[in-house]
């Protein structure tokens, strides 16, 4: 199965998925976005209002602020995945639950085992608590840690950069600093020369996917 069909079994899967309560409420579930070959991934939350009702993640106010965020760093929507650590909108907009988290996280860890991005991006401190358990945002922030096969780096969640005007410079300042990161993780991965066409073939042929959820 190439990694574009493995992403349309999970979207697929995930639509229809009673897994957690979320699902009682949803209206259209947010599997996430993106190419099969991203080298960056990108992780928020949940999706809000808008995610609900369109499918896709990052399309209300945050959205278009992540959009300046990736252009400060040279990149856009068509080269990176962008996913959350729930795929269905918890009613309110409410933190979602730990069992929520739980139960969703099968998806999310399928959808890393298939791009298998060079770079996470956590966005907000649920997506941070998934790989840096216990660690303060504040502290931690825009830092890149080698974590296994990848790289991975907490930064603030664009809302709360919206909502409070003190935290915008240090995201601006993260983002900013992406490019280098990308270099960085490149060269620490062997993967400097990357032929983005080559990539997902390579990757479709040399890693058959035992996913157990379907
Ligand atoms: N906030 C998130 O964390 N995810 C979305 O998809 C939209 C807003
Ligand atoms: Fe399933 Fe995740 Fe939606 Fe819960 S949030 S119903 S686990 S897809």
């Amino acid at each position: 199965m190439s990694t574009e069909q493995t992403l349309s079994r999970i979207a697929k899967e995930v639509s229809t998925c009673t897994k957690c309560a979320l699902h009682e409420s949803r209206k259209k579930s947010v599997p996430g976005d993106g190419p099969a070959s991203a080298e960056i991934m990108f992780i928020g939350e949940g999706p809000g209002f808008h995610e609900n009702e369109q499918g896709h993640p990052f399309v209300g106010a945050s959205g278009k602020f992540l959009d300046q965020l990736l252009a400060q760093a040279g990149l856009t929507r068509g080269e990176v995945f962008i996913a959350n650590v729930v795929k269905c909108r918890p009613p309110g907009n409410r933190d979602p639950l730990p069992d929520e988290l739980a139960a969703c996280n099968v998806y999310l860890e399928a959808q890393i085992e298939a791009i298998n991005p060079s770079i996470i991006v956590t966005l907000g401190r649920f997506s941070m608590n998934k790989f840096f358990p216990g660690a303060k945002i504040s502290a931690v922030h825009g830092q890149m840690k080698r974590i296994g096969e990848r790289f991975v780096i907490p930064m603030f969640h664009p809302a709360a950069a919206l909502h409070q005007a003190a935290l915008k410079p240090s995201i601006l300042g993260d983002f900013a600093k992406l490019p280098d990161q990308l270099n960085e993780a490149r060269k620490a991965l062997g993967r400097m020369v990357i032929d983005r066409k080559k990539k997902s073939e390579e990757v479709a042929a040399d890693r058959p996917k035992q996913l157990n959820l379907f």
